[in-house]
């Protein structure tokens, strides 16, 4: 239960990609071309697809650690120059500082940031109760199980009340029992703060359980082509999901179908505006 609020970013955030292309230097050819997205305010936003078809890449350049070779990424209207506190970023390996305690680690954001100490104090301890690590605070991460540390990642990231919820295969590593968890926590942590969440996953199930549309790319350099988007599937159910249910089973064969499509059947990387808003 939440006591005190879970923090809520300024305004959620909509997200706008156009003809996105990413070469990296020294190589021959784009790893992702002709990328077209758009993402609604408070969207959450799956991306599967096999390996290598440039999920992470696309999502590096959202986060504004790589620069795209060509096309455009705006947040919110502003086109993305960089990383920043309104965009949060959770990866597989946790990333926590491990001289910091827990609410040490939490805090970063906001003292970088230069906040009241009091506002510090008060983003802390409300990002670790919506986490429900608030006992656990001055422990030290490696004292922390894995499920435990990425809590507190995903703690980190939300104190500074981001916009935007970026996340590369966040659970990945975790057990399944711990995963299901987590992935029912981030639904909840999603319907308090309207945050827009872009969640990269090779689970197709996970990607049917907490999206509200699924993004499938593929190709990519080593199928001989560039990744792209071959189709955004509407998910659509009600909550809570059963997943044990019919519907939810025909999804996760489309999208399995959809990720498996050998690359020649791919259409041409549209150009510009091919895939819609949710509305
Ligand atoms: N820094 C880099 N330099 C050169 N090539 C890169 C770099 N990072 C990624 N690539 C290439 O770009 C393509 C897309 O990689 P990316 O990591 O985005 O794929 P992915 O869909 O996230 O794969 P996975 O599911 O395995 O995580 C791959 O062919 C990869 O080898
Ligand atoms: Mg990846």
């Amino acid at each position: 239960m939440v006591k005190i609020g879970t923090p809520r970013p300024a305004r959620p955030a909509d997200i706008s990609v156009r003809a996105l292309v990413k070469q990296y230097p020294g190589t021959s050819s784009p790893a992702m071309a002709g990328v077209d997205l758009d993402i609604a305010a408070g969207e959450f936003v799956c991306v599967v697809g096999a390996s290598g078809c440039g999920k992470s890449t696309l999502l590096r350049i959202l986060a504004g650690f790589e620069d795209a070779t060509a096309g455009q990424v705006t947040v919110s209207t502003e086109p993305v120059r960089g990383p920043g506190p309104e965009r949060g970023v959770v990866f597989q390996d946790y990333g926590l500082f491990p001289w910091l305690t827990v609410a040490e680690n939490v805090a970063y954001g906001p003292r970088q940031a230069r906040l009241a100490k009091r506002e510090v104090t008060a983003r802390t301890e409300r990002a670790l109760e919506t986490v429900g690590l608030s006992r656990l605070a001055s422990s030290f991460p490696q004292q922390l199980s894995g499920g435990m540390q990425q809590r507190v990642a995903i703690a980190r990231v939300l104190a500074n009340q981001p916009a935007v919820l970026l996340m590369d295969e966040p659970f990945g590593a975790l057990d399944a029992l711990t995963r299901s968890s987590l992935q029912r926590e981030l639904k909840r942590i999603h319907r308090e703060t309207g945050t827009t969440v872009v969640f990269v996953t090779h689970s197709v199930e996970e990607a049917v359980y907490l999206a509200d549309r699924v993004v499938v790319m593929a190709g990519g350099t080593s199928h001989g082509n560039s990744g792209y988007v071959r189709e955004v599937v509407e998910i659509g159910l009600p909550e809570p999901r059963d997943v044990t249910g019919e519907a939810f089973n025909e999804l996760k064969r489309r999208i399995d179908r959809l990720i498996h499509l050998p690359n020649a059947t791919a259409p041409a990387p549209r150009s510009s505006g091919g895939v819609p808003v949710a509305s």
